[in-house]
């Protein structure tokens, strides 16, 4: 009997776990280290974090996500990486999901986000949002031929290998 009841505390306690893990993903330590380690491989600051790259990523991370101003200029026009900290308040969970499945401009690597799956993409949600807002937005999309009022890097290949006549046919 005893035995019994110590299993049946056991199984109660499982139960109730998962509840509170499925009503509060946002306090779920697990969720939001999940989200951190994404960011991180997934090399979001190297564009959404000024100086990350130059730093060797050693940016405290209470800056991190928070946008650039450098903008990626290209055939596309100029592009900045988004301040997410602040963009991610704005969206629900549900609009978040659509939007990291949606075609962006480049070099914003969105079909890498677009193949999270959605317990990643959800886990990546809660962690910037815990890391609360923080900021300026980053500057708006120019579009090609407008004048650029900030600096930026531009996208043009170089020194490519000469076409043979026969690869232009
Ligand atoms: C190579 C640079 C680069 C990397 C790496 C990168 N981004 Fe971006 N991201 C951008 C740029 C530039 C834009 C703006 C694109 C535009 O204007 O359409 C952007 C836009 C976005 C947007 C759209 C925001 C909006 O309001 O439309 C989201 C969301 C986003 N990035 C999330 C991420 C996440 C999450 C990661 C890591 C998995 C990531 N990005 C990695 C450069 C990058």
């Amino acid at each position: 009997m005893k035995i019994a009841m110590t299993a049946l505390a056991a199984a109660l306690t499982a139960t109730l776990a998962g509840a509170a893990l499925a009503a509060g993903p946002d306090k779920d330590t697990r969720t939001l280290q999940r989200g951190k380690y994404l960011v991180k491989i997934g090399a979001c600051n190297d564009c959404h974090t000024a100086h990350y790259m130059e730093k060797d990523g050693k940016v405290p991370e209470a800056e991190w996500l928070t946008g650039s101003a450098m903008g990626f200029q290209g055939p596309w026009g100029t592009t900045y990486p988004v301040n997410l900290r602040l963009r991610m308040q704005t969206l629900s969970e549900e609009q978040w999901l659509k939007m990291a499945r949606t075609a962006m401009r480049p070099p914003m690597p969105w079909f890498n986000l677009a193949a999270a799956t959605d317990a990643d993409l959800r886990a990546i949600y809660h962690y910037v949002r815990s890391l609360g807002p923080k900021g300026e937005p980053a500057p708006a999309y120019v579009a090609p031929g407008q004048p650029v009022n900030t600096p930026y890097i531009v996208f043009v290949p170089q020194n490519l290998p000469k076409q043979t006549a026969a690869a232009t046919k």
